[in-house]
């Protein structure tokens, strides 16, 4: 096969045998210590073949969780279980990266250490949904606005789980600065309301990502380095009027460290707020020097031409790769992909509907 997915690509020294990116997902396989469990290791492996996996949303810090069931990278059972992951996507010869989290406000109280209330860049909640947990599904709670003297303490924790990301083996690490965690409270208008260093104009609210980006960057070197943005989305209550200017505004920035790759969720199949006209790839490479991976609804074809128009390097799959281990080889053979699944499996903490998708052949 050689259409454009299946053409090589290469960042800084990292070679990468296709264009196919196993996009991230959370998928709540890890124990109650948020120690990936052997499952991930298996379901990570059968899709090795992708050019690149990204590991699903992985908190830096006890305090940073959000998600029931789903892993962290902070403690040394936690690095010991992710190195269980990345020999067994090295012995198939895969790359992968692991996504750095912190969930800010949409976390709640009652799965953060003391009981704490989660935090964010300015005390509004997200009015529109429900969180999960242990207890059942119950509504978000009002965040706490961090003091501008908590940042430092934040900011040392992505450089941490940076290092921790390094022990495990992984190839490098994606910062997850979308869909309405930490990163992006602090960079939208919507969510960041403050009056001091981080908030108030375009560049103010970029600095928190610049920080962290800089931490990150210092651990691994910036061709190591991605980071994802969904400009155009509504997940977790956000989208802002001036999403255009913020946006591009952030991936100019970007271009001074300079990173393995921004990634883009630039699909509106995970929601459009409708505040402008979507930002596309197109925009963003009139802007981002470096390599664009596209995100979202993506077919083959579409995935194909985003790179034949010039407009993406790298295409990230999501949900096809749920049902589809085998995703690579079935767009090689253009062969049907599995849809119809019962997602009732998809996040619970077993086996089940997580590594027992059958290959086509
Ligand atoms: C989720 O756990 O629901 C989740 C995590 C990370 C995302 C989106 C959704 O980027």
């Amino acid at each position: 096969m050689s259409t454009p997915l299946f053409q090589p690509f290469v960042i800084g020294k990292m070679s990468l045998a296709n264009r196919i990116v196993m996009a991230p997902m959370t998928r709540c396989r890890a124990d109650g210590a948020r120690v990936p469990k052997p499952i991930i290791a298996e379901h990570y492996a059968q899709r090795a073949a992708a050019g690149l996996i990204v590991t699903e949303a992985t908190a830096i810090a006890a305090d940073a969780v959000g998600v029931l069931n789903t892993p962290g990278i902070w403690s040394e059972a936690q690095v010991a279980g992710w190195r269980v992951v990345t020999e067994a996507v090295h012995a198939k010869g895969g790359k992968i990266f692991c996504q750095l989290w912190h969930c800010g406000r949409s976390s709640h109280s009652s799965m953060l250490p003391e009981g704490k209330l989660p935090v964010s860049a300015s005390a509004i909640a997200i009015s529109n949904d429900h969180v999960w947990t242990a207890k059942g599904k119950v509504p978000y709670e009002t965040p706490r606005a961090l003091d501008a003297s908590e940042i430092p303490g934040i900011v040392k924790q992505y450089g941490e789980a940076a290092k921790n990301a390094m022990a495990a083996g992984f190839d490098g690490v994606e910062l997850h600065s979308a869909n309405g965690y930490l990163i992006d409270q602090f960079l939208q208008s919507k969510t960041n309301q403050r009056t001091d260093a981080y908030g108030g104009t375009v560049e103010k609210r970029f600095r928190l990502f610049r920080e962290v980006i800089e931490a990150i960057v210092a651990v691994w070197g910036a061709d190591r380095v991605g980071a994802r943005l969904s400009p155009n989305g509504v997940y977790n209550d956000m989208g802002s009027p001036d999403f255009r200017e913020q946006f591009l505004y952030a991936a100019k920035e970007l271009n001074s460290y300079p990173l393995a790759y921004l990634h883009v969720m630039d699909g509106l199949g995970f929601g459009f707020h409708k505040l402008g006209e979507a930002l596309t790839l197109r925009d963003f490479r009139g802007v981002f020097k470096r390599p664009l991976m596209g995100n979202c609804g993506y077919t083959r074809e579409a995935g194909d031409a985003a790179i034949a128009a010039g407009d993406a390097d790298l295409v990230a799959y999501g949900r096809p790769y749920i049902m589809n281990p085998d995703l690579v080889e079935r767009f090689a053979a253009n062969v049907p992909l599995a849809e119809s699944a019962d997602m009732s499996k998809w996040y619970t903490n077993g086996p089940e509907g997580y590594i027992d998708y059958p290959t086509y052949k």
